[in-house]
């Protein structure tokens, strides 16, 4: 690098370090997460800060940022110990930016976006009918970060079942350019992920 180096120091600004780490760390896959509360209301909203940990078990995890009272997700994530994972397509992306608005209790995000929940499996928790992909998981761990302000909670899942939709698996490969799959980027900036390239690995 022949730039200048602008060093910071993340001691002086929580905002600031949002504001780098989500520039910094891109593009970001989207959890977009239906949950049902204790009392039986659905809710849906996306999370960002999300990524898999481990294969096996299936482990993934998504952290919320604090809030007094925490984000819906939360609280339904830590009173029903389940959730599900559904992945956001290019087709659905305007409805799950809707589905980011934090509205009143007792406001569904189901009827807000117009997506549809259906019943899962093996967890209380709803899927997205139009995700081509959902993911039933349970709660492995919830590790409460930080209770500063824009601090939060990391929770861990396991996927108990997948849904995919077999017109975008060929032997369980998952073909992203069917799956188009969309990435956030900083501020309100998304990237499609339909411009890729292969490197092989050096078989060593
Ligand atoms: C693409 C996208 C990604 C987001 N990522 C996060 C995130 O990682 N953590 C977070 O706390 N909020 C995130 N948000 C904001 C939440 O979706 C928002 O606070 C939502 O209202 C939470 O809903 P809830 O209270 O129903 O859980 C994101 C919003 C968008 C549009």
């Amino acid at each position: 690098m022949n730039s200048e180096t602008l060093v910071v120091d993340p001691s002086t600004s929580a905002t600031h370090n949002y504001r780098l780490l989500i520039g910094c760390i891109v593009p970001r896959p989207i959890a977009f997460v239906s949950t049902i509360s204790s009392n039986g209301a659905y809710n849906l909203a996306p999370f960002s800060f999300f990524n898999a940990v481990c294969s096996e078990p299936p482990l993934i995890t998504f952290a919320t940022g604090h809030r007094v009272p925490p984000k819906d997700t939360l609280a339904n994530v830590r009173a029903t110990g389940e959730f599900v994972v559904n992945i956001v397509s290019e087709e659905i992306a305007e409805k799950m930016n809707l589905c980011s608005g934090e509205y009143p209790g007792g406001v569904s995000e189901f009827e807000i976006s117009g997506l549809t929940p259906v019943a899962s499996d093996l967890v209380r928790a709803p899927r997205v009918l139009e995700s081509r992909i959902n993911m039933e998981c349970r709660v492995l761990q919830i590790l409460d970060l930080s209770t500063r302000p824009m601090g939060g909670s990391l929770v861990i899942g396991e996927v108990l079942r997948f849904h995919l939709d077999a017109a975008i698996v060929t032997n369980l490969r998952i073909d992203p350019e069917k799956l188009r799959a969309v990435g956030r980027m900083g501020a309100n900036e998304y990237t499609r992920t339909r411009d890729r390239f292969q490197m092989i690995r050096p078989q060593v």
